[in-house]
């Protein structure tokens, strides 16, 4: 009797010596592969390896697939200068560092969260600490991080680096310049005056001024990481983690901890994860979406087309509109099928455009493959 593990550790050995082994034992369910948004691909933490391609070694050496998926976004959770995620990524409007993440282990079908968690720098590990240790599935606030110090986290006063206070503080004169002063007289910025002043989101315009200005990646500003992997056994399993939406109110969610919306796994299925605009997906559960498509025999780059679709037709309101009458903001899908099939889509390919893949080929940053022609601010 071959268990599970000891088959994925002969099909990884299988794989370097394939001649000497019976079939029985090479034989794969799928082929391996990982899948990411490009900070999977761009950060590596000062080490040799990025996130997919850290986890997927961790899936061909027989790892546990959530495991091995975790140990990969750690790397950009720790990176100080990804300022999207995790440690040094960009706070709440206080100034706060406020963190979501979920997981999801398709052969056990059970998940962990949390949401709104301070303190911690890698809230992928408490969320899977939610998901093996309790009964519930997603713990948020003060709890969230009193949980992650009683079971063993080290749990810091502030997770903001030296340049994401920096940015924060060009944040705060940019929506307040009359009180908030720069000491070298060039952070002074109007607000944007070419909308009606009834549609001005002065804390919103002042964070994208940002993103245009080049202070902020586009990624980071509403910086995610999601990661999706199947193992040669077929397992699959999905992290996301994420600060959320830059200087957003403080105790605000989106969609990174909620099943369904950020992130969803069924090992029969599929895996599918999200960045961009967390609330698009909080209306639409477009992971889920995602994954129903596929269960109904679609493939991943169609299903995440009908998902790009659904949040096209549920974008009414004028405010989240371009002047073309299409949604104003990004979001990009991440898809991974049973038989080890993918695909990378967003609503534009503008912005951060590509998205991070690991094979047997190695790891490399495909084009994402749009809805909508041009960009969100066109
Ligand atoms: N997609 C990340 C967020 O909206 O929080």
């Amino acid at each position: 009797m071959v268990s599970r593990r000891d088959f994925v550790r002969s099909t990884a050995v299988g794989l370097a010596a394939a001649p000497a082994l019976p079939n029985i034992l090479i034989r794969r369910a799928a082929r391996p592969v990982v899948i990411a948004d490009y900070s999977g691909y761009a950060f590596k933490n000062g080490g040799s390896e990025n996130a997919v391609e850290r986890a997927f070694r961790g899936i061909t050496q027989g790892e546990d697939v959530l495991d091995a998926l975790i140990a990969g976004v750690n790397i950009p959770e720790l990176d100080p200068t990804e300022n999207g995620i995790g440690y040094g990524a960009l706070p709440n409007a206080y100034g706060v560092v406020q963190l979501d993440a979920s997981c999801m282990h398709g052969p056990k079908r059970r998940a962990g969260a949390v949401a709104s968690i301070e303190g911690v720098r890698t809230p992928s590990l408490v969320a899977k600490a939610v998901m093996e240790l309790t009964d519930h599935h997603l713990l948020v606030g003060r709890d969230a991080r009193d949980f992650a110090r009683d079971v063993g986290f080290t749990v810091e006063d502030d997770l903001n680096t030296p340049d994401s206070r920096r940015l924060w503080m060009e944040w705060r004169r940019r929506v307040d310049p009359e009180h908030w002063l720069d000491p070298n007289g060039a952070g002074r910025r109007r607000r944007d005056e070419n909308r009606p002043a009834h549609e001005r989101d002065p804390e919103l315009l002042a964070g994208l001024s940002m993103v245009r200005d080049g202070l902020i990646r586009e990624g980071s500003f509403w910086g995610t990481i999601n990661c999706s992997g199947i193992t040669p056994a077929g397992d699959l399993a999905g992290v996301t983690t994420t600060s959320g939406l830059a200087w957003k109110i403080p105790g605000r969610v989106g969609d990174s901890a909620i099943l369904g919306a950020g992130m969803y796994v069924d090992n029969d299925v599929g895996a599918a994860g999200s960045t961009g605009r967390g609330e698009a997906n909080l209306y639409n559960l477009s992971s889920y979406l995602i994954i129903e498509e596929l269960r109904r025999g679609r493939a991943p780059k169609d299903a995440g087309m009908e998902a790009l679709r659904r949040i096209q037709k549920n974008t009414v309101e004028r405010r989240l509109l371009n002047a073309r009458g299409l949604p104003n903001f990004n979001v990009r899908f991440f898809i991974l099928d049973k038989q080890g099939r993918w695909a990378g889509v967003s609503l534009y390919r503008a912005g951060e455009t590509k998205y991070a893949l690991c094979t047997e080929q190695g790891s490399s940053a495909p084009d994402l493959e749009p809805l909508l022609p041009g960009a969100p601010e066109d």
